[in-house]
């Protein structure tokens, strides 16, 4: 219908729309701004989220607020890519000053900003190289495409028989190759046929590792140093030392997928730095734009990283000067704030207080840093806790029924800490 329109014909029906269906007209004098903006999304968004009723509107640091103005902290900082807190001055000032100037040139030609990003990223993690992409599946994606090719042009795998392993329970996003190493069947059920050459070991496990790299066509084990969407599952100290050993005794990569834990999520810049060790591929996402902008990456040495050639992999939007802008600036941010070591102490304090509570309500604190997540008896319901929570003035969202993860921004104070602690324990020992 609308390829009979001329062009401002379409303008002037999208605004009509638009404006035929702002909240404030449409809504019947009885139902909040909130409903309406929940029953618009339902009726013209595809119904692939199941968000808790709350119409967000705005965020600063650690609070957000909704349509109606109501104050909550947040306590899931976008599945830890908020952990400079909400809209940083430093990165909102990096994104301004950027998309004013040259926000997008695509990989065909050189802008001055790729660079000084690549020069920056790589010393301050210590590789040689990175490739810059732009969610955080494709910077896995990414690392699962250079094990491959480092796997058939180093270590002389036959053609087509590449393997990479990964661990039950992993989570690297929703595209078809991420689901083909899913175990979770709400995940991968209905999308076959499946990647193959990905097979599945069980998580923190050292014995069935070593046993799966011992077969000469596996390039890569990919790993999370805790696994986030598994409901922050923390491995045994010394898994990751292991993994290291295991991986370069048999000639396999290790990807480290830091793509949650990462960027001074869990109380030190990378989770791996609490062992000491160094993925051979390592993964990067969400915060490495602070919440404002999708930036990902895969960062190795030139053993690896140069098996890819011209043309081989790429994104239109990778390493755009904007990105790369906004990521400079949000690596900044972690480190002129100390965020890891704020993360650290305040996530000592929060499982402190959280352990605490009933254990017939709370049956488990685990996590490291502000990554955390606490258990809830199966005679209450995490969802009708998260109700509560926010009805309380604190936002957070229940995963695998029962599990609840708390991480809120790593710009919290210690007086914010203690008054959303107050705001758990208040709703707790009332459930
Ligand atoms: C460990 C891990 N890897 C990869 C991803 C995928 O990131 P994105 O949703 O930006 O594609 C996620 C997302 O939650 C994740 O937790």
């Amino acid at each position: 219908m609308f390829s009979k329109l001329s062009t401002r014909g379409i303008a002037s029906r999208l605004s009509c729309m638009a404006q035929k269906s702002q909240p404030n007209e449409t809504t019947p004098k009885n139902t909040s701004r909130s409903e309406a903006v929940f029953a618009r999304e339902q009726k013209y968004g595809a119904h692939n989220y199941h968000p808790l009723p709350v119409a967000l509107s705005r965020g600063e640091g650690v609070h957000v607020w909704d349509v109606e103005g109501k104050r909550y902290y947040d306590y899931l900082s976008a599945y830890s890519a908020v952990n400079q807190g909400h809209c940083h001055p430093k990165i909102i000032q990096a994104l301004t000053e950027q998309s004013k100037k040259l926000a997008l040139t695509s990989r065909a030609f050189y802008s001055d900003v790729l660079g000084e990003y690549e020069e920056y990223i790589t010393k301050l993690f210590g590789y040689d190289k990175v490739l810059p992409m732009n969610t955080g599946v494709e910077g896995c994606e990414t690392a699962c495409k250079l094990a491959r090719k480092w796997g058939y042009v180093k270590k002389q795998i036959p053609e087509n028989k590449a393997k990479i392993i990964f661990a039950r329970n992993n989570f690297w996003g929703r595209t078809l190759a991420a689901i083909s190493a899913s175990s979770d069947p709400s995940s991968y059920g209905g999308f076959g046929p499946y990647m193959p050459g990905f097979e599945l070991i069980d998580y923190n496990n050292v014995e069935q590792l070593e046993k799966a790299l011992q077969d000469p066509t596996v390039c890569a084990f990919m790993v999370e140093p805790i696994q986030g969407e598994a409901g922050v599952v923390v491995p045994d100290e010394g898994y990751l030392r292991k993994v290291r050993e295991l991986c370069t005794k048999h000639n396999v990569l290790w990807i480290g997928d830091e793509v949650q834990t990462g960027l001074a999520r869990t109380g030190r810049m990378l989770a791996v730095d609490y062992e000491e060790v160094r993925p051979d591929i390592l993964i990067l996402g969400k915060a490495l734009s602070g919440g404002v902008y999708p930036v990902s990456a895969a960062l190795c040495n030139d053993e690896v990283m140069l098996c890819i050639k011209p043309g081989e992999h790429g994104s239109t939007y990778g390493g755009n000067p904007l990105g790369c802008r906004v990521a400079i600036a949000a690596l900044e941010v972690l480190q002129e704030e100390r965020l890891a070591e704020n993360a650290f102490k305040m996530g000592q304090l929060l499982r402190k207080e959280l352990s605490k509570l009933p254990k017939e309500v709370v049956s488990v604190v685990r996590g490291k840093g502000l990554l955390n997540a606490i258990v809830i008896n199966s005679k209450y319901d995490a969802w009708d806790v998260c109700l509560k929570l926010r009805d309380n003035g604190l936002l957070a969202k229940p995963t695998h029924g029962d599990i609840i993860r708390f991480a809120p921004p790593l710009v919290i104070n210690e007086a914010q800490m203690l008054e959303s602690i107050d705001i758990i324990k208040k709703t707790i020992l009332n459930m």
